[in-house]
């Protein structure tokens, strides 16, 4: 398009002179009587054509004098600047306009809408952005669970865990260290009747869902990773509705309040499954392949997978992106584990054929935020580290997990140095 234009303005130009003075010569009288303060108003391009037309209509005309010869001659230069400077003006326009085509602009885009461009500052003072927006919350979503929340929540956020029957013993030590912690903000969502009159009678807050919704259905009828698949789509409601939530499965003793240790940073800030600080934070994994002589050393990046059973999720679009990809991902591929599938959409680059998530991530403190393997392998038998009090411990590396639990209430409540020894650092099978 701006090719096209410029193309047909060179034309003009050249023959600039020439139609200059003719054009000059024979129309000098008609524009001394229909346009006596001159014609170049607003739109040059059309005063081109205006000329023109007026050319034929009048015909030649008798007074022509050298001054308006020289007036006329003026005002068509003037006519030239003015559609040199909006042929600039087109080309600028339609470069924003390509720009904006391409679809790589969507950064350019948020900055028009959220704020001014920056310069770049001096080096070692530049950080770019972690912290997302907060979505608009969207009471329509579920307008129950809203009023619940503005009861129990503290600062729009709480700790949310979801229960059967099933686990009603772990959910009774659960919630007593949450009491016992001083925590006030948290839900229990019950998945039968059972547990609703349980927590109830417990003084429990709790969250059933309405029997009629798609959602509960699965939770009804749906085999096992349906199930898993659930706890996504309900954390979605909250997040919509403005709250932030730290998940929290039920096997996990609270032993301080794990607000005051969050740094709400990131859009999803998890405890690890790792267990030192190369696999809790990351590390340089070096691949070593003899055949490849002098290049025989890969470096790979490697890091322990986030414990999706317990993780601090604010509302915003990569946190909701993520709920709905592996909510998606769990209903498709029904053979998958949720918490391999929640790493794998969190840490997945962007590649052909593959739009990665981009959400912002942050790895809890793993003395802090501490795995059951943690515990038992390294903290028991280390003075110093034992002296520690975590705010939570997750009992996620053990199937007898109800015991282990009490011994860690045991060890870290009632001060007993002995509670965690008869265990094994690992599972007896
Ligand atoms: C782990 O990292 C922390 C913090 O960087 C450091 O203080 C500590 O000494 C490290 N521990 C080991 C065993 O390297």
């Amino acid at each position: 398009m701006a090719v096209l234009r410029r193309e047909k303005g060179q034309s003009l130009q050249g023959s600039r002179i020439a139609v200059a003075i003719l054009i000059g010569i024979l129309l000098g009288c008609v524009f001394a009587v229909f346009y006596p303060h001159g014609f170049f108003s607003s739109n040059p391009t059309g005063s081109h054509r205006r000329i023109a037309s007026s050319n034929l209509q009048t015909g030649l005309s008798s007074c022509e004098s050298p001054e308006r010869i020289k007036m006329v001659k003026s005002d068509i230069v003037l006519i030239s600047e003015k559609n040199a400077e909006l042929k600039k003006q087109v080309r600028e326009l339609n470069e924003k306009l390509q720009l904006a085509e391409q679809g790589q602009d969507h950064a350019q885009k948020q900055v028009l809408l959220l704020g001014k461009q920056q310069k770049a500052g001096p080096f070692g003072t530049v950080k770019g952005l972690r912290t997302n927006p907060t979505v608009v919350p969207d009471e329509s979503v579920n307008v129950r669970l809203a009023k619940l929340l503005e009861e129990v929540a503290v600062h729009k956020e709480l700790i949310v865990a979801l229960a059967n029957s099933n686990v009603k013993t772990m959910l009774e030590v659960w919630f007593a260290n949450i009491k016992k912690a001083g925590i006030r903000n948290y839900l229990v969502v019950a998945l039968d009747d059972h547990i609703v009159d349980f927590c109830k009678s417990n003084d429990v807050p709790v969250y059933k869902r309405d029997p009629d919704s798609g959602i509960d259905s699965v939770a009804r009828t749906g085999g096992n990773h349906a199930v898993s698949g659930l706890k996504f789509r309900i954390l979605r409601e909250f997040l919509q509705l403005g709250y932030s939530v730290l998940l929290s499965d039920v096997d996990i003793i609270y032993l301080q309040n794990p607000f005051d240790h969050l740094y709400r940073d990131s859009d999803v800030e998890s405890m690890s499954d790792g267990h030192d600080n190369m696999t809790a934070y990351g590390f340089d994994d070096v691949f070593n392949e003899p055949a490849m002589g002098w290049a025989r050393y890969a470096h790979t990046m490697r890091i322990w997978v986030y414990n999706s059973g317990f993780f601090y999720i604010r509302p915003t679009l990569p946190s909701i992106e993520l709920l709905d990809r592996v909510a998606g991902r769990l209903s498709r591929e029904p053979n998958s584990w949720d918490q391999a599938v929640f790493n794998e959409e969190l840490f997945s680059p962007s590649h052909p054929g593959y739009d990665g998530l981009h959400a912002a991530k942050r790895t809890m403190d793993m003395f802090l935020f501490m795995n059951s393997k943690v515990l038992f392998k390294t903290v028991r038998k280390d003075p110093a580290l034992k002296t520690l009090k975590p705010v939570i411990v997750h009992v996620n590396y053990h199937p007898d997990k109800l015991r282990r639990m009490q011994a860690v209430v045991e060890f870290y409540v009632n001060g007993k140095q002995d509670a965690l020894d008869p265990f094994p650092d690992g599972s007896d099978w």
